[in-house]
């Protein structure tokens, strides 16, 4: 059993993203207040922890990834006193409270940058980011070849306070996003504070934005990325910005803070990072909690490739003592019911639309998402959820160009869609304007057709909807215990089938098209509808699994 101190060890936690989930004023963005009086979905739902991304002080060129105050609420989502509000609500329910640290970069409007901006070369001011000279004869050229992962130079140049072009800046993804300089200590206080600050608010933890890029290798030598490689990169060694050493000692010393505190606070680390056995580091004892495995969410819906990165999910942070996480979709890739119907699945951030042939089919791609949720959510360990997976949704594919406002779309004019197609605003009433998402109708991203077929009223109490799966599947994973269980593979189940045991619960997935029989037992949950004595294809069931 697992201490409830420890409750991070096999939480179900769902993302809430604030601009997308509820609106409370009816502006068209999402808002705390919005969140606040939508909670109970989330706590009906069954998850146990909810993670925010960013809500805090930001001009919003990358939906709030760009921070221009970390200590404060942006007018767009409310106030200090309406997260506080929020707060209270989840915590009432029962519900832990993660809050997103973006500590590789901030906004090019934080203070800081713009003292920086506005002082010499060689000042303090610089010095808490990355600033160098060109190269050329004028210092034309960028320091180096790094490519943003948004698209484009990495680099910025600035010109200085005397009218002059001037040095360089370094922004590994939008650049309105420049890199801190980790080796400053002003910048390891910064976050310090930042840290402390929303501690003895009262937050549960902390979900670490880009966890694998905080240290660069001195130097900063060139690099040249395969051209198939995921734009986030850490799954080539040696990349001179991914997953350096430099970046452990960090999270060394949050975690000390966080230990100052009761009950558990924790560090949920986002690195793509490869291969599995590298990115247990990141969890050692003294460093975070968790940290998302991007490998599970990568894998493509197939038995071999599956059961490879279950075992070696377990394998690596099981030896060194952490749980393994499960995730199946963010609000940085393509959503699965849309993305397992795609072959081969597009590399992260290229989105899909108009242009996407061919289309992922919604009837296949939402039978293999509920099956692959199914077969995650019997996994030991802790999972992580994406707002309106419980409904779903698809990808939506035709937005209007210019509605999108993903940089990766505009930073490569167009030719990635890049993220808006999984962060379009939540369908909770279908009869309501904007199907419930604002008072008003309003949805800074325009709202497909076909949304209200997909709201929260349309199958709530509704037998076999994809939300009365994801709530059966949830209240069973509880009531079994499978977070804190143990897997154990059974063999002989047949080609294409993948069957574990967790505890009392037989978990089988038919990982084919084709229908294999179903043995037989009494039936917990499904993903979808049973034959007789047959288990579909693209489906998943919990059986009670025989005593031995
Ligand atoms: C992370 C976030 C993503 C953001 C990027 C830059 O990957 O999940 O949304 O654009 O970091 O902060």
């Amino acid at each position: 059993m697992t201490a409830s101190n420890e409750w991070w060890r096999t939480a179900v936690i769902y993302q809430i993203y604030p601009r997308s989930f509820a609106d409370g004023n009816g502006d068209g963005i999402g808002d705390l207040a919005g969140i606040t009086g939508r909670l109970d979905a989330v706590a009906e739902l069954g998850a146990d922890a909810i993670w925010l991304s960013p809500f805090f002080t930001s001009p919003q060129r990358d939906a709030g990834y760009d921070v221009a105050d970390y200590c404060d609420v942006d007018p767009l989502f409310g106030t200090l006193a309406d997260f506080d509000a929020m707060r209270e609500r989840a915590h009432a329910l029962g519900l832990k409270v993660i809050v997103d640290l973006v500590p590789n970069h901030s906004s090019s409007d934080h203070p800081w940058f713009q003292d920086a901006l506005a002082a010499a070369p060689d000042s303090g001011e610089r010095g808490r980011y990355i600033f160098r000279e060109g190269r050329g004869d004028t210092g034309e050229l960028p320091p180096n070849n790094w490519q943003s992962v948004f698209g484009g130079d990495a680099w910025t140049r600035v010109t200085e306070p005397d009218g002059t072009p001037g040095q360089w800046y370094l922004h590994l993804f939008d650049s309105s996003q420049p890199d801190f300089d980790w080796t400053n200590e002003e910048v390891r206080k910064l976050f310090r504070a930042v840290l402390r600050f929303w501690l003895d608010r009262g937050v549960d933890g902390f979900r670490v934005d880009v966890a694998h890029g905080l240290a660069k290798v001195d130097g900063l030598p060139d690099y040249t990325p395969p051209a198939d490689s995921g734009s986030m990169g850490g799954d080539e060694p040696d990349v001179p910005y991914w997953a350096q050493d430099g970046v452990h000692e960090i999270f060394r010393d949050w975690r000390r803070i966080l230990d100052e505190y009761e009950p558990a606070r924790i560090l949920a680390g986002e690195a793509w990072v490869q291969p599995i056995s590298k990115l247990a580091n990141w969890v050692r004892p003294d460093e975070m909690h968790q940290t998302f495995n991007f490998g599970y969410l990568e894998t493509a819906w197939d038995a071999g490739a599956l059961r490879a990165v279950v075992d070696s999910s377990l394998d690596s942070f099981g030896s060194v003592g952490a749980p393994s996480t499960w995730v199946l979709s963010n609000h940085d890739v393509i959503r699965h019911t849309s993305r397992l119907a795609l072959t081969p699945p597009p590399v992260q951030g290229s989105g899909i639309g108009p242009r996407t042939q061919p289309k992922p089919d919604a009837v296949v791609g939402l039978r293999r998402a509920r099956a692959a949720t199914a077969f995650m959510l019997g996994l030991p360990g802790s999972s992580y959820l994406y707002q309106g997976e419980e409904l779903g949704l698809p990808e939506v594919a035709d937005l209007p160009d210019e509605a999108r406002e993903d940089p990766t779309f505009l930073r490569t004019g167009g030719e990635l869609y890049g993220r808006d197609g999984c962060r379009v605003p939540l369908p909770w009433e279908a009869a309501a304007p904007g199907t419930g998402f604002s008072t008003t109708g309003a949805s800074w991203l325009p709202q497909p057709a076909f949304w209200p077929s997909y709201a929260r009223d349309a199958q709530r109490g509704i037998p076999g909807s994809t939300l009365e799966f994801y709530r059966e599947a949830l209240a069973a994973r509880r009531a079994h215990g499978l977070g804190s269980g143990a897997l154990e593979w059974v063999e002989g189940t047949g080609e294409g089938l993948l069957a574990y045991r967790n505890g009392d619960v037989l978990v089988i997935a038919n990982v084919s098209a084709g229908a294999a029989p179903l043995l037989d037992g009494e039936v917990i949950t499904a993903s979808g509808p049973l034959g007789e004595g047959v288990l579909p294809g693209d489906t998943t069931v919990w059986l009670r699994a025989p005593k031995g």
